[in-house]
């Protein structure tokens, strides 16, 4: 049977590390895989994370099965923390799925069943794995403009445009902060305009929230998501615990559906289970117990959001030491909107050319759009990054 198929293409991210990996020069640096680093270069477990661990290893008493909706107490505590008091908590219904990935997944599939011939809207570039993930659900994925490569930030008004020409049938997918792979956010002004173009026309909005506090803050970045569902009468929200609890291989998420009513918010919840259950059946627990131990102390929320801080704040400092350092050696401002941006990747605007010259001159690895995490920048490699970029941009 298996003959009669193709290889599957192997994933560009994974296919750059293995790249990576083969290559033995001393002074390689890996820009591409989107985890962060601390400043020894690893990617560890966050210090309230491990209490909450040992005090479930302490704690727990069984292993029996969670049920299709997951864990409960995890769920709520997300929602808090994303919606706040943005949205009447009877219209949100949630299930916990196996990260932001599973929960863009079981999204997809209750979109699917209640537009079967809809189109879905996402961001030109986007997170790589959008497009296949609508094509696998069987929707039909288009694109609206959001990056312009010319000068690093968001083309706005043509974004805009292409939404304001949508209809009830369209579903738009949205970053809720630190848009991956550009780094460029919309302005809180900027969401007040999406949400006024999307109430108007109808089109159904959906976020996808993978790095809450990776950007401005926890509250900053939750601006756009709260604006849309304080407005909205519907939509969905995908929400990842894997970067900003450090909880990568634990897969832990939430999906999210806000009906028009609590009636409509318990179709959507039934919906989201058939799901589940006919996929995966259930979630896997430990990740989600672990930050709903963290979320509902008080002494490890607060160590868990000062943590977050620390990211947050790393990541900051690495985007001005790369841009101070090429402007130094350059004159030029041509990469200053590296420090605009924010979140854990930029998109740097080269060539395909350049970026494998990049990889061949100077061992520089970076995907072939030319995104590179900042998060995973080795700070004492930043010098050798500028003269790099410059020699190869001049
Ligand atoms: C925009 C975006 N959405 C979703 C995800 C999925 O995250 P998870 O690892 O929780 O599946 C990622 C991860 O890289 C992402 O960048």
């Amino acid at each position: 049977m298996f003959e009669k198929l193709q290889k599957a293409p192997l994933d560009k991210i994974f296919k750059l590390l293995a790249e990576y990996r083969a290559d033995e020069r001393t002074d390689k640096i890996d820009l591409g895989i989107g985890v962060y680093k601390d400043k020894n270069g690893n990617t560890p477990i966050m210090s309230s994370v491990r209490k909450a661990e040992k005090q479930i290893f302490d704690e727990a008493t069984t292993k029996t099965y969670i049920g299709v909706s997951g864990n409960r107490g995890f769920c709520d505590a997300i929602a808090d923390l994303v919606f706040d008091n943005s949205v009447d908590g009877s219209r949100i219904s949630s299930v916990q799925a196996p990260g932001g990935t599973g929960s863009i997944w079981v999204l997809l599939q209750v979109i699917k069943r209640a537009r079967p011939n809809g189109k879905i809207w996402i961001s030109d570039p986007s997170w790589p794995n959008h497009y296949p993930m609508c094509q696998l659900a069987g929707l039909e994925p288009n694109y609206y403009p959001y990056f312009d490569h010319e000068t690093g930030k968001v083309k706005f008004d043509e974004m805009l445009a292409c939404l304001d020409g949508l209809s009830e049938e369209d579903t738009v997918l949205l970053h809720g902060c630190c848009h991956n792979p550009t780094g460029a956010n919309l302005t809180n002004d900027q969401w007040d305009k999406v949400a006024q173009s999307l109430k108007r026309t109808g089109a159904f909005p959906f976020v996808d929230l993978a790095y809450l506090g990776f950007g401005e803050g926890l509250e900053q970045d939750a601006y756009g998501l709260r604006k849309l569902a304080s407005t909205q009468p519907e939509m969905m929200l995908a929400f990842s615990a894997s970067k900003n609890f450090g909880l990568y291989r634990e897969r832990a998420g939430v999906a999210f559906c806000i009906g028009k009513d609590q009636l409509a918010a318990d179709i959507a919840f039934s919906q989201m289970g058939n799901v589940v259950r006919a996929s995966y059946s259930q979630p896997p627990d430990h990740g989600a117990e672990i930050v709903r131990v963290i979320l509902n102390d008080k002494d490890l929320r607060k160590e868990w959001e000062g943590e977050v801080k620390e990211v947050r704040e790393r990541v900051k400092y690495l985007r001005k030491k790369l841009a101070n350092a090429i402007r130094e050696r350059s004159n030029s401002s041509d990469f200053d909107f590296i420090v605009e941006h924010s979140g854990m990747f930029s998109l740097l605007g080269l060539t395909l050319e350049q970026v494998n010259e990049l990889k061949k001159q100077s061992a520089i690895y970076m995907l072939d759009d030319s995104r590179i995490s900042i998060a995973g920048i080795p700070e004492e490699k930043i010098a050798q990054m500028a003269d790099a970029l410059i020699k190869i941009t001049r």
